[in-house]
């Protein structure tokens, strides 16, 4: 039996690979039921989670990441998209304009993420590899933007991946990262009743500081933190998609925006982040 929390990067490369290549098999853009993206609709959907028909969980910091990307200024960017999975936000830029290089660690999700680019006709747009954060195979100062959504959490298990990215990131340039952090009190409560006996599959968590050591090095940082008691939605998140429950975390939600309003030191225990980095 693997000791989830003492193994090698190698180790976790194999076991992150099978875990991600079974979760992309026959997997398609945004929970859709097809390859083709609809601009405007991932828009609408990527928005605050309890509003109705869009995105049940985390919709409102990916569109944070949208905010601050500025997609109406895409084209003619070079991003990079590190641990692309099946390529869904690459293609998504791509068909903004963008010259999308993503890669990531699992061989079926960059295959499926050739697949969504070429029936949305934008394969010249984007280029996909197979590749680990720890060795970019790109040449120095070569991005505009570095995109990590949800992958910071998984690339901190690896080394030099900091320094891969100030290295292929153009001065000016910046990354954006959208995750979860521990050391919110109610997504403890939540992991306790939804994640009870897993922890020790080595789900490794970002903690603020692993976010304050990654800021160095960088000219400019910024970051958002978002989600106090809204953190609690974890308990419910097999039920997301019932009425009730959502409103009910609308009301957490709203309560939060004016909680951390008032008391912005509480940030710090906040559960979700947007970050900007600036080389
Ligand atoms: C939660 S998924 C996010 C996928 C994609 N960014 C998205 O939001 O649709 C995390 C991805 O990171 C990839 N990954 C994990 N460690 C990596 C590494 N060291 N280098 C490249 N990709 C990695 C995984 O294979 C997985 O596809």
């Amino acid at each position: 039996m693997v000791d989830y929390n003492n193994i090698s990067p190698e180790q976790w490369e194999k076991i992150e690979r099978e875990d991600h290549d079974e979760q992309y098999k026959d997997s398609r853009p945004f929970s859709a039921n097809r390859y083709k993206i609809d601009i405007p609709h991932v828009i609408w959907w990527e928005d605050y989670c309890y509003k109705k028909g869009r995105r049940p969980d985390r919709g409102h910091r990916t569109r944070k990441t949208f905010d601050v990307m500025n997609l109406e200024n895409l084209r003619g960017k070079t991003i990079l998209d590190i641990g692309c999975g099946n390529g869904q936000y690459s293609v998504f830029f791509a068909l903004l304009g963008a010259d999308v290089y993503g890669f990531d660690i699992s061989a079926v999700g960059i295959e499926v993420a050739n697949k969504i680019a070429k029936e949305n006709d934008v394969a010249d747009r984007c280029n996909f590899s197979v590749q680990n954060a720890s060795h970019i195979d790109y040449s120095n100062e070569f991005f505009d933007i570095v995109f990590m959504h949800e992958v910071l959490h998984h690339t901190i298990k690896y080394p030099n991946v900091k320094d891969e990215i100030l290295r292929v990131l153009k001065i000016g340039g910046i990354v954006v990262c959208a995750d979860g952090t521990v050391g919110n009190p109610m997504l403890r409560i939540g992991r306790y009743f939804t994640m009870k006996g897993k922890e020790s599959m080595g789900d490794v968590k970002l903690k603020h500081s692993d976010l304050d050591e990654l800021s160095i090095g960088f000219s400019d940082h910024s970051i958002e933190q978002m989600s106090f008691f809204f953190m609690g939605k974890r308990v419910f998140q097999n039920w997301l998609m019932f009425p009730p429950i959502r409103w009910m975390l609308y009301c957490v939600k709203k309560f939060d925006d004016v909680l951390l309003t008032l008391f912005p030191g509480l940030k710090r225990y906040c559960g979700e982040f947007v970050m900007v980095l600036k080389k």
